[in-house]
């Protein structure tokens, strides 16, 4: 049986490369995100030229109908999902650490956190009858830190830490495994908005990288691939910061 993933936020940076690295692999692709159509096209066809299906649908994670929509669209084309990375995220432009405006903190929240629980609630049928199931979210270093230019990304990410674990235990009976990926620091539109107004402080910050460079798409891409086998790793969270915990 042909093997399926579904890669929320799939259609740009980390979550195309994640949806490249499935595709390099044999698995049809099925990506999602909330407004960027123009991208979702350009990641088809790239997806496309592995000679695997790919859907790109529009979907928000914050919406349960939307979720809804996708579960059923899965399960007409498929009826079962081997492995599900959640990656949809956001850091909202303009934001600062200490920014406590209540519409970024539920916004935050919605997409980041209650978007991965939704997902994962309803891929739930999906996975089970998928061989070799499992869920992959995508965290951030910020989780621990406090970091990444706002509360509501810090904690919604440390949110997606503690679901995580929760999940692992919860799903790891009907054979789901479930872990996450904390990365640093890769260049991409997130990362780039953060610093646009003082680009000096985003140089700045590979100073405290001990292995001295960004970390690259591929690289998440290459270990959530890594974690979709059915290897005895579960409930885990990998942290890819170029040894930035240890400090310089
Ligand atoms: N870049 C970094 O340094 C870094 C570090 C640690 C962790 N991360 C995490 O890695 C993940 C990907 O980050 P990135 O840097 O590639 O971000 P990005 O370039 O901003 O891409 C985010 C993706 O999520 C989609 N998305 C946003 N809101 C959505 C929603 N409500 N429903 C569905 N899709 C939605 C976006 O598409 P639309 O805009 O079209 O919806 C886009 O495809 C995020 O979870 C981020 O927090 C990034």
């Amino acid at each position: 049986m042909k093997k399926v993933v579904l890669v929320t936020g799939g259609t740009k940076n980390i979550g195309r490369h994640i949806a490249l690295e499935f595709a390099r692999n044999n698995f049809d692709v099925i990506i999602c995100s909330s407004r960027d159509t123009v991208s979702a096209e350009e990641t088809k066809k790239e997806v496309e030229k592995y000679d695997v299906r790919c859907f790109a649908l529009t979907i928000d994670v914050s919406n349960k109908q939307d979720v809804v929509r996708l579960k059923e669209f899965i399960s007409e084309h498929y009826g079962y999902l081997n492995t599900l990375v959640n990656n949809a995220g956001i850091l909202p432009k303009n934001t600062s650490p200490d920014d406590l405006s209540e519409d970024n903190w539920y916004r935050v929240m919605d997409v980041n956190l209650n978007g991965t629980y939704l997902v994962s609630k309803y891929m739930l049928p999906l996975l089970k009858a998928g061989k070799d199931p499992s869920i992959i979210n995508i965290t951030s270093t910020a989780a621990f830190t406090g970091g990444g230019g706002s509360i509501a990304y810090a904690a919604s990410k440390g949110g997606i830490v503690s679901l995580t674990r929760a999940l692992a235990k919860v799903f790891g009976k009907d054979g789901i495994r479930v872990n996450g990926i904390a990365p640093t620091l890769i260049l991409t539109d997130m990362l780039k908005n953060r610093f646009k107004n003082n680009p000096q402080d985003l140089e700045k910050k590979l100073e405290s990288v001990p292995l001295n460079r960004w970390c690259s798409e591929d690289e998440v891409a290459e270990l959530a691939y890594f974690l979709s086998k059915p290897l005895y790793i579960h409930g885990q969270i990998i942290i890819m910061d170029g040894g930035r915990e240890l400090g310089v």
